[in-house]
């Protein structure tokens, strides 16, 4: 019976040690994850407005330039460029960011090669549009590596 208590106290002891033990690495994890998709909606967010006065200009220009570039995509891969260049991309230099931070230097040298890419896709050859496509998306995927990581996933999608 004394033998019995024992075992039953221990078993207590070590199942209240394991809850305690379960509930402190869901918390640490409930962390981690709040963390996470804080750093996703403040960093970059592709689904909720960022700011309390709406979207940014150049999150509604990233949008759009996603929108475009997943058409040209479909065109590329038919051997055709669109017949327009798209100038609304060169207001990359000039759209303002959700966070003033972001405009600094280094932004607009990934701007610049970003643009230099969309130049050389224009004057591509033919039979070198997909990769001229694809290194022109990378200029994406650097930037974003840079300032913006959430949408990346997305926007390796796009390359061909
Ligand atoms: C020079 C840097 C740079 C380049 C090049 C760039 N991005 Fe972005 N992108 C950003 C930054 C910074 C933001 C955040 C904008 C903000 O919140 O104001 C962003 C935001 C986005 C978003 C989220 C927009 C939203 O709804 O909040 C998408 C999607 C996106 N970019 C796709 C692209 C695609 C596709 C390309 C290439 C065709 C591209 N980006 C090129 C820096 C860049």
């Amino acid at each position: 019976m004394v033998l019995f208590l024992k075992n039953k106290f221990f078993v207590y002891t070590a199942l209240a040690s394991f809850m305690l033990i379960a509930v402190q690495c869901s918390q640490s994890s409930d962390k981690k994850a709040a963390a996470l998709s804080q750093k996703d909606s403040t960093v970059c967010s592709s689904k909720k407005p960022l700011n309390p006065n709406g979207d940014s200009e150049l999150a509604l220009l990233m949008r759009s330039m996603n929108t475009s570039t997943a058409s040209f995509r479909e065109l590329i891969k038919q051997g055709k460029l669109p017949e327009k260049f798209p100038e609304e991309f060169l207001k990359i230099h000039t759209a303002k960011p959700t966070d003033p931070a972001t405009s600094t230097p280094i932004f607009e040298g990934f701007a610049t090669s970003y643009l230099n890419g969309l130049n050389k896709l224009y004057a591509s050859p033919k039979d070198q549009l997909t990769s001229n496509f694809n290194i022109f998306v990378q200029g994406c995927v650097d930037c974003h590596q840079q300032f913006c990581p959430g949408p990346i996933k997305t926007i390796n999608k796009l390359k061909i």
